[in-house]
């Protein structure tokens, strides 16, 4: 009866520190995918056919604070403003946190970029503001932030 019971207790302990580990250092929200269910394999798939260079990291950045305006929310240090009028629902993400780096591929953004997120203020980019060429350009600078 006692094995028993201690071993229910280094179960649920084990179980505690797994769940602790995901979530470690940042908010899981965060990291839930924003790409629907429905959509996420086929976005997961997809590839930036844009290998990075410095000049191509150069007219990312360029798109970034001009044409596509992604800094007046993202932020010159990508990290996210938090006092934006008029902003609706979820904050701009941080790009800088490694964790959410990790959590999305390249085409799960690009999706977001060719949809917004649904629910928030993160509105659709491709073909009003960017074309599919320069959003992927600006991936690169987005994928920069976290040190990649
Ligand atoms: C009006 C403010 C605003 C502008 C302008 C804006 N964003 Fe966002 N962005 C947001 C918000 C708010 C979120 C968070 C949405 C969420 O939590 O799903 C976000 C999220 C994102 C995400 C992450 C989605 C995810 O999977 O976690 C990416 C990538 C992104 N933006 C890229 C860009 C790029 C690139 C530009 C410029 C072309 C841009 N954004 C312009 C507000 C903005």
């Amino acid at each position: 009866m006692s094995l028993i019971r201690k071993r229910g207790v280094s179960c649920v302990f084990a179980v505690f520190l797994l769940g602790g580990s995901v979530a470690w250092g940042g908010d899981p929200a965060v990291l839930k995918p924003r790409v629907p269910p429905d959509r996420i394999e086929e976005a997961r798939t997809w590839r930036n056919p844009f290998p990075v260079t410095p000049e191509r990291l150069e007219r990312g950045k360029k798109l970034f604070h001009g044409k596509g305006f992604c800094v007046t929310c993202h932020g010159r240090d990508g990290k996210g403003l938090g006092n934006i009028p008029g902003l609706r629902g979820k904050l701009p993400r941080n790009f800088t946190d490694p964790q959410w780096q990790d959590a999305r591929t390249d085409g799960e953004l690009f999706w977001i970029l060719q949809n917004g997120s649904p629910g928030t203020d993160m509105a659709s980019f491709i073909p009003l503001v960017l074309t599919e060429e320069e959003a992927w350009h600006v991936l690169l600078y987005v994928r920069a932030f976290g040190g990649t």
